[in-house]
């Protein structure tokens, strides 16, 4: 480090690298794919629904993800970032979760993390690489009516910490982005305007919905060469969600306000 450093030296570029992103179809891995292309990456996204730069891939299948990483490697030479992304709820109370709800909310949300890192370690031994788990406020607290959707973000905290202490010497690392609610189609499916939604946002400090492109930020910041000491680590990009008791602080204030 010296004085005369441009802003491209500070954190490094990502010309060159290449990455996949999974669930890039909609919302913040759409934002993603984007935001990490700005950055002069080349970007292979995976979805259910295929389309401009989006191979068609279920990632809750084993074969499919070990196919999605050889034809990445197989077309561009290398993998270096693997934003693994896509992610789904089925709501209910635990006593009513159904086996196929069970296994569609693991196999997305959880599954299909673990079946990255097996296929895209191999490809990283080399040159090194960076994971990139969309957890949310759900991998360190529940939510209510989502017990397998907490199960699994959980599990991707977890994940992180395990490439991080399993690779680091090998110069791959891993982070879980705890993210905080968000304004995508899962949200708008889930939580339509209405009182709900409006819970939602005023668990927020900042009282409002994130954006994706905020949250994929996050994941560009997380995946850059001079994050190089940043694994193992959850990143908290949730406007505030988790750092205190945002709706009793609104009401205090509002009555302090009046007195
Ligand atoms: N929106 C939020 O408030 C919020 C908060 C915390 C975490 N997250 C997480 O962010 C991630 C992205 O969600 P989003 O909010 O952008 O919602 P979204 O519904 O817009 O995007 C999810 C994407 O995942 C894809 N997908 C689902 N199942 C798949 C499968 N089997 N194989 C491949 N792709 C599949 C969907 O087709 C979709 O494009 C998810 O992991 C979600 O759990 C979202």
């Amino acid at each position: 480090m010296n004085d005369t450093m441009t802003r491209d030296e500070v954190f490094g570029g990502l010309d060159g690298r290449v990455v996949l992103v999974t669930g890039a179809a909609s919302g913040i891995g759409a934002a993603s794919a984007r935001l990490f292309r700005a950055m002069g990456a080349t970007v292979v996204g995976a979805d259910l629904t295929p389309g401009d730069g989006i191979l068609p891939a279920d990632v809750s299948d084993p074969e499919q993800v070990a196919e999605l990483v050889e034809i990445v490697v197989a077309r561009h030479g290398r993998l270096d970032v693997v934003h693994g992304n896509a992610g789904v709820n089925v709501p209910g109370r635990p006593h009513s979760i159904t086996d196929d709800d069970y296994r569609t909310v693991m196999g997305v949300c959880c599954d299909a993390n673990f079946y990255l890192v097996r296929s895209a370690v191999p490809h990283m031994r080399r040159d090194g690489g960076v994971f990139v788990f969309t957890s949310s406020m759900c991998g360190v607290a529940a939510t209510p009516r989502s017990p397998v959707y907490n199960m699994a973000k959980h599990a991707l905290v977890g994940l992180a910490r395990s490439v991080a202490v399993d690779y680091g010497a090998q110069g791959i690392r891993a982070v879980a982005l705890v993210t905080g609610p968000t304004h995508t189609g899962m949200v708008d499916e889930l939580w339509p305007p209405g009182p709900l939604r409006d819970s939602l946002i005023a668990s927020t400090a900042v009282g409002r919905l994130g954006t994706p492109e905020e949250i994929a930020r996050a994941a560009v910041f997380a995946a850059l060469p001079g994050s190089s000491f940043l694994t193992g680590a959850c990143l908290t990009v949730d406007g505030g969600a988790t750092a205190g008791w945002n709706e009793m602080a609104r009401s205090m204030l509002t009555l302090k306000a009046a007195t």
